[in-house]
């Protein structure tokens, strides 16, 4: 053992581990039943020791003071980055954001109407296209109207969406036969004052004050809020005309149900009812 260390060209490195080696000799040799084997034995294990334990330390500082090496100012980690990548695939963008009822034709051309109209589908006059718009406009906006709110052949009534109101249909109308060739005027959108009032904002406070009065429970036969079996027969002349009857005041409802406030607050009331009944 001592030749083989002495073989080394640094001696001084190993001198401890030869006194140690000397040592465990003589602890060894003064043992009774001593087997030279025990002592090569506990060598190993007294490196496995020496070396193990520091490194077992090492480990371990190093797993608590690592952290979670994620660099939070690396530019893939900013709060845009990271909703970027959240982002649905395929998201739908909104192309307007108004609220029913005072959507552009525009808008509803290209949310609805297009679906047929942009390629002529089912033979639909085509965007756009005058020799296949010009007898259609021909018949008059308002036989087009007609057509359009009831169905007409391959065209369902208001193009399948039964959520879209006359106003919306004919606005549709006027954007597409205009880009036919005709100048139909569509009605204005009044929207900026009228449909400003949120039906779940406004609405619901007027509701919750004084329809709720009569309306929460169904008082003299009146719908019931959110029974929808009561509200489907007086909502099937669409919602427009529920509220201007219910403005005039029905047998025992009173007109506005005895709201004094304005007609469009009342309709936001009945909305938010009405919403929340279909
Ligand atoms: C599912 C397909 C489809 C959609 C969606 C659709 N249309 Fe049509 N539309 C047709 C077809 C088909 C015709 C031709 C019907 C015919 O003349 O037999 C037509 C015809 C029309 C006409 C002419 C009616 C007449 O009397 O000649 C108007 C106006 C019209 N559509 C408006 C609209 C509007 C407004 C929308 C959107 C709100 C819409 N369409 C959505 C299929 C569609
Ligand atoms: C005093 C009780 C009472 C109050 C308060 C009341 N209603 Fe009514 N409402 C009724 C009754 C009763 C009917 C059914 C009338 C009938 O068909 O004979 C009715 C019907 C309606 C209808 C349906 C009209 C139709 O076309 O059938 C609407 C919409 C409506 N109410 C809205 C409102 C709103 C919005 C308020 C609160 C601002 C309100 N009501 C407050 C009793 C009331």
């Amino acid at each position: 053992m001592l030749e083989l260390v002495r073989a080394y060209d640094s001696p001084y490195k190993y001198s401890h581990w030869l006194k140690l080696h000397e040592i465990i000799k003589r602890r060894g040799s003064g043992m009774a039943n001593s087997d030279p084997s025990k002592s090569k034995h506990l060598t190993v294990i007294i490196l496995v020791v020496l070396i193990g334990i520091p490194l077992f330390f090492f480990l371990l500082i190093k797993l608590f003071t690592s952290g979670t090496s994620i660099d939070t100012a690396s530019p893939t980690m900013t709060q845009e980055a990271i909703a970027a990548r959240l982002q649905p695939v395929g998201q739908i963008k909104i192309v307007d954001s108004a609220p029913p009822g005072s959507r552009s034709g525009k808008t509803v051309y290209e949310t609805v109407c297009f679906a047929c109209h942009a390629t002529g589908a089912a033979n639909s006059p085509k965007f756009g296209d005058a020799s296949a718009w010009a007898p259609r406009i021909a018949k008059g906006y308002d036989a087009l109207i007609k057509s359009a709110l009831n169905g007409f052949n391959a065209m369902p009534a208001r193009g399948g969406s039964p959520d879209l109101t006359d106003d919306e249909v004919k606005r549709a109308i006027a954007y597409m036969a205009n880009a036919g060739g005709a100048q139909f005027q569509g009605p204005a959108i009044v929207a900026a004052t009228g449909s400003a009032i949120d039906p779940n904002g406004k609405g619901k406070e007027i509701y919750q004050t004084i329809c709720v009065a009569c309306h929460a429970t169904g008082v003299a036969n009146a719908p019931k809020f959110g029974d929808k079996a009561a509200w489907a027969p007086r909502l099937k002349d669409g919602v427009d005309n529920a509220v201007a009857i219910a403005i005039k005041g029905l047998n025992v409802m009173p007109p506005k149900g005895g709201y004094t406030g304005s007609d469009e607050e009342f309709k936001a009331a009945a909305l938010y009812m009405i919403n929340n009944s279909k």
